[in-house]
């Protein structure tokens, strides 16, 4: 591989969490997410004259032999040199991501606005919003199958959103601080997978998995108000009450749950998991920021794998 000199190009971006919503947005219900900046992924490009290559924590090598995983990330940067009007070839791709494939976290939607951003760097070409965001629902469909489009829009908003497919994103201001934990199970979570999942219980269970899905869209809305007012215990209630609709729904598992026991036997206000489940991540709320490093340490004796607490402030 002949690298040319150059300054590389760069595109980034951040990972998401969704507080509330999961699954049931997917069926027209609203959702709240939030960005989540602790974690974000880097995309540089550079010139070499030689066939794409990718190098990133699971491959190293050419764009053309990626393993099955890397599929949507290679259709990802065909469709935006496709876009461009580039040739596919003379590019070096190096991806450095710090959020946890799988998790339920946005890695792949933070990977392919990062990819996205840093190829129309590269070209000094002005990427439009249209054609980002038609970018990676593309490659969003390549790896969730029919995505609701929250995870894009939570990992390009700097600021907690209110989500409902169709209409018009907005910014959730919140009547005050939140004190949160993410804490990952170590367990892979397929978000295409568990979206299918539910979309099997619809058609075996239409009634009750409505009334799931129904439930959740109440939650939210109730969530909503909740968080303008800064009532942490209504939260955390509302928290509870949809992992309780989620394991009805079939997307928790042995891994969430006793996570989510551990958290509330720490005293957390109400915890949940995020994202797509089956695996992944838990959300817990907390009263303050020493009792979040509390509640963190506990789930990391109780076999997480990792965890992340922090303070949300009220303009985000
Ligand atoms: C995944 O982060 C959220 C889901 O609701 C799927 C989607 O909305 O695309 C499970």
């Amino acid at each position: 591989m002949n690298q040319i000199t150059q300054r590389p190009a760069i595109g980034s971006a951040h990972s998401k969490l969704i507080l509330l919503g999961e699954h049931s947005v997917v069926y027209g219900m609203p959702a709240i997410a939030l960005p989540f900046p602790l974690l974000e992924v880097v995309s540089t490009v550079e010139e070499i004259s030689d066939q794409i290559t990718l190098i990133c924590d699971y491959y190293r090598g050419p764009l053309g032999q990626v393993p099955q995983k890397l599929r949507g990330i290679a259709s990802c940067i065909s469709e935006t040199l496709h876009i461009l009007n580039q040739p596919q070839k003379g590019l070096l791709i190096r991806l450095h991501s710090s959020i946890p494939i799988g998790r339920g976290l946005g890695s792949s939607a933070a990977i392919a606005i990062a990819i996205v951003k840093s190829l129309f760097a590269f070209h000094r070409q002005n990427l439009e919003p249209e054609v980002l965001m038609s970018l990676v629902h593309k490659a969003e469909t390549f790896a969730h199958g029919t995505p609701s489009g929250i995870d894009m829009a939570a990992a390009l908003s700097d600021f907690p959103i209110w989500f409902q497919k169709g209409k018009q994103i907005r910014n959730l201001q919140l009547g005050g601080p939140l004190y949160l934990i993410v804490a990952d199970t170590g367990h892979f979570g397929d978000t295409r997978a568990a979206v299918l999942s539910v979309r099997d219980k619809f058609r075996a269970y239409p009634e009750s998995t409505q009334k799931s899905v129904n439930q959740l869209g109440v939650i939210t809305l109730e969530a909503r108000a909740a968080l303008s007012t800064g009532n942490l215990a209504w939260l955390g209630s509302l928290f509870d009450q949809a992992q309780a609709e989620l394991v009805d729904l079939g997307v928790s598992d042995d891994s969430i749950n006793r996570l989510v026991d551990t958290a509330k036997k720490a005293g957390s206000l109400g915890a949940k998991l995020t994202g797509g489940g089956r695996g992944g991540c838990v959300l817990a709320l907390a009263k303050n920021l020493a009792h979040a490093k509390r509640i963190a340490n506990t789930l990391i004796k109780a076999g997480a794998s990792n965890t992340w607490y922090f303070r949300l402030d009220g303009n985000g």
